[in-house]
């Protein structure tokens, strides 16, 4: 059973005061990072999900933050789950889902994966190649066979249809036509347009696509009646959310009129980008001066870096901001600063070329937006811990 029952600090008002929190916090005797996580914050975009998307449910993709608190409030919510592995799996069925709740999508699965999805009656489950076909006949027969087809956005944060998805007009036919031939059943079709989708049109033509499928699955005497539209959504911009939401509602509204189909989808970032903001101390610093001794750069190094949460930079793509929490009453002079990370490595570099007052050890810096992508792949390399986490609600 996961936890996910740590102590919740309540906060009073509309928002969580960041400042307030770090006075209240004794950082100076935490050698590690700090995340400070607003489960508020979750609830807000689950609620502007049902407002802006009211007739596609949010099944929340684990593999983006599998913070068991997390986990355990969207599973109150009554969103579903996206799991890509028997341990997410495990840790949602956990949380007394119900394993319709849950899709399986990961089209590529150890064999002993599926098994436990099996022995769990979670069937809902995607496929993108004839292989795995053959290996869900062999292990999973009555499942439900969720075909994921290619269809990306032309501009993508982390664009994912090198590995996954077959061809929408070709291979996902034939493989449809595969499962026919040894009985299995195919019920929808998936996608996902890319992780940080930039490229409003890119859901209505994998959504058309998707049509074309149900229509061929129809000739195959297949009643399919799922369709799931993957992630791709914005965690701190709202705005774009609501552009998207309105072109995806209008694309379903014309290609699947019929409310028979149920239509999901898996924000991962969507749901916890903007929930977490990071904060680092800076334990020692530099400076870097030129050939004629005058300043150039002043360097910092902070108790978290690339191989930690900062990881979100090489792997993600994301752009991370440092902003400060020192007086704000004086005009402080701006210097050219660069911030590394703990570790030995001179690769652990988290940003440069950036301008900021001169600080010194025991300094704080904050970075927003840190909830996605970052804690599930943060590793303890040359001995320095993973960040913490606090956890605050409004009341
Ligand atoms: C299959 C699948 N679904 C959902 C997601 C979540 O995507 P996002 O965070 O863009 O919503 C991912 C991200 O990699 C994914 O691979």
């Amino acid at each position: 059973m996961p936890s996910g029952n740590p102590e919740i600090q309540y906060y009073d008002g509309d928002e969580l005061n960041i400042r307030r929190v770090i006075e209240q916090s004794d950082l100076q005797a935490l050698d590690q990072a700090l995340n400070i996580c607003d489960l508020s914050s979750v609830e807000r975009k689950h609620r502007l999900w049902q407002k802006l998307l009211p007739r596609i449910k949010p099944y929340y993709a684990v593999k983006c933050n599998d913070d068991p608190v997390v986990v355990k409030l969207l599973a109150e919510l009554g969103a579903g789950f996206d799991c890509a592995s028997k341990n997410e799996l495990k840790l949602v069925l956990g949380f007394d889902v119900s394993p319709e709740r849950i899709i399986f999508a990961n089209p590529c699965r150890p064999v002993s994966h599926l098994e436990y999805a099996r022995d769990n009656q979670v069937a809902n489950g995607t496929v993108d190649n004839e292989f795995e076909v053959y290996k869900l006949h062999k292990h999973y027969a009555n499942s439900n066979l969720i075909v994921r087809f290619k269809s990306e956005a032309k501009e993508a944060q982390c664009p994912l249809g090198d590995k996954f998805g077959c061809d929408a007009d070709v291979d996902a036919a034939a493989l449809m036509l595969l499962a026919k031939s040894l009985d299995l059943k195919v019920t929808g079709t998936s996608f996902h347009v890319g992780s940080g989708c930039s490229e409003l049109e890119a859901y209505d033509r994998a959504i058309k696509k998707a049509n074309n499928l149900f229509k061929y699955g129809g000739l195959l005497g297949y009643d399919m009646d799922f369709l799931d539209i993957g992630g791709g959504f914005p965690g701190s911009d709202d705005e774009k959310f609501a552009r998207i939401a309105e072109s995806v509602n209008t694309s379903v509204k014309r290609h699947f009129p019929d409310e028979r189909v149920q239509i999901i989808a898996e924000p991962g970032r969507f749901f916890v980008a903007a929930a977490y903001t990071l904060v680092c101390k800076i334990h020692a610093k530099r400076e870097v001066r030129n050939e004629s001794g005058k300043l150039d750069t002043v360097m910092y190094y902070l108790n978290d870096g690339v191989y930690g949460s900062f990881n979100c930079i090489l792997y993600d793509h994301q752009v991370v901001t440092a902003e400060h929490y020192l007086d704000e009453t004086n005009v402080l002079p701006q210097l050219k600063s660069l911030i590394w990370g703990p570790s030995c490595d001179a690769f652990d570099k988290i940003s440069e070329n950036l301008f900021l007052p001169n600080m010194n050890r025991g300094d704080l810096l904050g970075f927003r937006n840190m909830g996605a992508y970052t804690m599930p792949i943060a590793s303890p390399f040359n001995g320095f811990d993973v960040p913490k986490t606090l956890y605050f609600r409004a009341i």
